[in-house]
């Protein structure tokens, strides 16, 4: 096979076999559901049918503009309608496990935002209820969708890189935090609502790590509460290593912007950059370039790579809970497998706080 037709046999994302199988009912009409979502969802062809905000304008307007048949007034007004199958939420965190219980007790299957909750306990509920109830929930962690993570699962999956040894997300851009007003008094910012992405990712390519190590800073003046400047680093047992550098507080325009990924494996380098950060929500195109010795040679190859994290990731996660729906199976970005990003980010808080390595399993252990 040509290395570089590689690609071109993966459809990303893929759609389920009816897309409009399944009736969406959207929670909450801010930003990212206005830029993302909705975008995603009219290119992939799904059918969304209702939606509600806790600011009723908000709502209406956006069912305005992209063609919903209802803007309901009350959550229970959007999770009584039988023809809405998915609770689509994308509220605030705090918000979101409320939400979501209320969301299983009417029966309908979720696609949650991420950071999935707070803590570890609302979120292990909101698991336990959906199984329970036979329900399949899915959390919004759209970068393992975007066009450079896809491609690089591609080809960790074909074992062109041999053994993973490492990967690296490094990130120095400058995050116009006041965009999300409510963001600014959190005491925890760019781990659980940024670098979150990245360790999931991380995760999907290398797996769950023992341990963390996690550096959180504040830039002299800045005006969200939380730490906007971090270093996580993840250590697995057989000498693995994954890092996760983030700076929001870049004095320079874009033209100084990095957003850089690499994975080294026995055989193989995978090295990308990803768009979505610049010029947000507008983005660029990720790019991916490899090398994968067996396959390759000493050439690198630098495929053209399709669509962009936003918004296709998010057609990405909804396609794929809707074909797990169809197929009667978890899908890969389920709340339980979730539950194992949302510990690295715990762990990394208690990092922070306490200058050490903390082990997952510090985080996990009942009663922690
Ligand atoms: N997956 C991603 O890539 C991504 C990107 C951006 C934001 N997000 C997440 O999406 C969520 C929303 O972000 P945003 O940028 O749209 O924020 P936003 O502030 O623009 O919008 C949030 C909306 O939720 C509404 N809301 C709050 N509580 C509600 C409730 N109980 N019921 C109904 N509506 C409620 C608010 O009125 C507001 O309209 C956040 O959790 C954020 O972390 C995810």
């Amino acid at each position: 096979m040509d290395a570089r037709d590689v690609f071109d046999l993966e459809e990303m994302p893929r759609l389920p076999a009816d897309p409009k199988r399944y009736g969406i009912g959207i929670v909450g009409a801010g930003g990212i559901v206005e830029s993302a979502h909705l975008p995603a969802y009219r290119k992939a062809g799904f059918r969304v049918e209702a939606i509600y905000d806790l600011v009723p304008e908000k709502a209406r307007r956006l069912a305005d503009q992209f063609g919903i048949p209802r803007a309901c007034a009350r959550l229970d007004e959007l999770l009584d309608r039988p023809e809405v199958n998915i609770a689509d939420i994308a509220v605030p965190a705090r918000a979101q496990p409320e939400v979501a219980l209320r969301a299983i007790a009417a029966g309908k299957h979720l696609l949650c935002q991420k950071p999935f909750a707070e803590t570890y306990p609302e979120a292990l509920r909101i698991v336990n209820a959906a199984d329970a109830a036979k329900l399949r929930v899915a959390v919004n962690q759209n970068m393992r969708f975007s066009p450079l993570i896809s491609a690089a699962r591609t080809l960790v999956e074909r074992g062109w890189l041999g053994q993973l040894v490492s990967a690296e997300i490094q990130v120095n851009v400058k995050t116009p935090w006041d965009l999300w007003g409510w963001i600014l008094s959190l005491d925890r910012l760019e781990i659980m609502y940024h670098s979150i992405h990245y360790l999931d990712a991380l995760r999907m390519l290398l797996g769950d790590p023992d341990s963390v190590y996690c550096l959180g800073q504040h830039y002299p003046g800045q005006k969200a509460r939380g730490e906007t400047r971090t270093t996580t680093l993840l250590e697995y047992p057989d000498e693995r290593w994954g890092l996760v550098r983030a700076e929001h507080n870049n004095l320079n325009d874009e033209r100084d912007w990095s957003c850089s990924f690499r994975l080294e494996g026995t055989s193989g380098t995978a090295k990308g950059t990803f768009g979505a950060l610049f010029d947000y929500p507008v983005g660029r195109p990720d790019t991916i370039c490899y090398r994968a010795a067996p396959i390759t040679g000493d050439a690198w190859i630098e495929p053209a790579l399709e669509g962009r994290w936003f918004p296709d990731g998010f057609v990405g996660t909804m396609a794929s809970l809707m074909r797990a729906i169809d197929e009667g199976r978890v899908p890969p970005h389920s709340g339980r497998d979730n539950l194992k990003t949302l510990a690295l980010v715990f762990a990394a808080y208690r990092s922070m706080a306490e200058h050490r390595p903390v082990r997952l399993a510090e985080i996990v252990a009942p009663g922690s």
